[in-house]
């Protein structure tokens, strides 16, 4: 069973963590930092982010990074890659979760905005770095939610008949098609640079804290869950196992991919839909203005 103790060491590499200020991003980065790579905390909250780097102890540096606003995504990846020229691993795992509908600053719905849009420039944005690297890796972490997505390429940020589980899955389908079209992308172009996903089962962290206190998924919730620690896994498999490789997707062995050592999971069908991933793509480009550049074009 992978567990952390496989995590090799990373002593002399460089990772950058998105939302690695708390949950299952602290973790990934804590265990990454113990093996000796160099992690960047990509956060919106910088003394928050300052806080979480003194608990993780090791070499550790912070970039303010607010998904939900294009300036600050790429202010963050400017600072970036004048610090950093080569990056090695780029988590993308911060999450937004909205009971309510609410938009970025830039009007995109927060979940689509937040967990997909904003990861899509910031990870066009840091591609040279990336491509610059043999060996890197980009990890997007999306959900077993993504089973209920539904991408409504006509109404993309929900403005009509919102409904926040739904609006949460699209964002975590959004995630899944990103990765394998980046990964098909990078395949043709033959670049040393792999595309994977990964997802934590279930996790008990405050990504939920929006949620209505008095449902019973919440206690329920605690009973099916496991550790941030635990959740952390799979994306630390994806992102520093020699076998895995690009297209892959992790994610907990247990019932239900709750809980449980990660392996290689699948997603569905509409997760691999090329067609569908195309559309978001060339969507994704118009919206943010980010464009990954002649290497990464389709053919
Ligand atoms: N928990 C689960 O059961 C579960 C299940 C499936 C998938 N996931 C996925 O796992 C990932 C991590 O979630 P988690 O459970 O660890 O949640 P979490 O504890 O709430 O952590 C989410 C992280 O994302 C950051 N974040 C939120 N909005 C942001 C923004 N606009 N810009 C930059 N960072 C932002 C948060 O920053 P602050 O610290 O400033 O709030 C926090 O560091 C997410 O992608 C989530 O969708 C979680």
């Amino acid at each position: 069973m992978w567990g952390d103790d496989d995590v090799p060491s990373q002593a002399g590499r460089v990772a950058v963590v998105t939302g690695a200020s708390a949950g299952i991003g602290f973790a990934t980065a804590r265990a990454l930092a113990e093996r000796g790579c160099h992690v960047v905390l990509a956060v919106r909250d910088l003394a928050r982010g300052a806080d979480a780097a003194a608990r993780i102890g090791g070499s550790t540096a912070v970039v303010r990074l607010d998904l939900a606003a294009l300036d600050s995504v790429r202010a963050a990846a400017a600072e970036l890659t004048g610090t950093h020229p080569k990056i090695d691993l780029l988590i993308n795992n911060a999450g937004a979760w909205s009971a309510t509908r609410a938009e970025t600053r830039d009007g995109f719905e927060l979940q689509l905005g937040v967990n997909h849009l904003g990861h899509f420039a910031f990870t066009g944005l840091l591609m040279g770095a990336l491509l610059a690297t043999p060996g890197s890796r980009i990890v997007t972490v999306s959900s077993v939610s993504h089973r209920g997505g539904a991408m409504d390429m006509a109404d993309l940020q929900m403005r009509q008949n919102y409904r926040h589980t739904a609006a949460y899955a699209r964002s975590k389908l959004a995630d899944l098609l990103f990765a394998f079209e980046l990964h098909r992308l990078l395949a043709r172009a033959d670049a040393a640079t792999a595309s994977l996903a990964a997802h934590p089962g279930g996790v008990w962290t405050g990504l939920f804290r929006g949620a209505n206190p008095a449902l019973l998924v919440h206690t329920l919730g605690r009973l099916v869950t496991q550790s941030p620690e635990r959740g952390a896994l799979a994306t630390l498999r994806a992102a520093t196992d020699p076998e895995a490789s690009g297209g892959e997707y992790y994610g907990p062995s247990g019932i239900g991919e709750l809980k449980g050592a990660p392996k290689t999971v699948r997603a569905n069908a509409k997760a691999h839909d090329q067609a569908l991933a195309r559309q978001l793509w060339d969507e994704s480009e118009r919206l943010t203005g980010v464009a990954y550049g002649p290497t990464l074009r389709p053919s």
